[in-house]
């Protein structure tokens, strides 16, 4: 099983990245639900942030890359505006358990 982190420490429209065995990613939380995606921009294949935690654009609303200031969707990843518009961030399944866990998704033994 692979333990990413715990539900509290990713806040309602926040984001914080994280090491795991699939690289770097990032999850934030909107409206009550977690999204996870690998932290590399379609756009030219960099981290998307420019400061450790900085994945949200000043409103909060959506993700960015630091690089050319490309936007994404929190809920899908999709680029909705910049130079990879209509791509998508490669989004990360994870599993939130009773015990406020937050795991990669198919990596907890039974
Ligand atoms: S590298 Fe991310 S928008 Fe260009």
């Amino acid at each position: 099983m692979y333990l990413i982190c715990q539900t509290d420490d990713v806040q309602e429209r926040e984001a914080r990245g994280f090491d795991t065995p699939l690289g770097e990613i990032l999850i934030t939380q909107r409206d009550g639900s977690f999204f996870a995606y690998k932290n590399i921009c379609p756009h030219l294949q960099v981290s998307l942030e420019y400061m450790e935690d900085q994945f949200l654009d000043m409103d909060k609303e959506y993700i960015i890359c630091s690089t050319h200031g490309a936007l994404f969707n929190v809920e899908d990843g999709e680029c909705i505006w910049g130079p990879c518009q209509g791509e998508s961030l490669t989004k990360v399944d994870i599993e939130i358990h009773s015990d406020g866990g937050i795991y990669l998704q198919g990596s907890r033994e039974s």
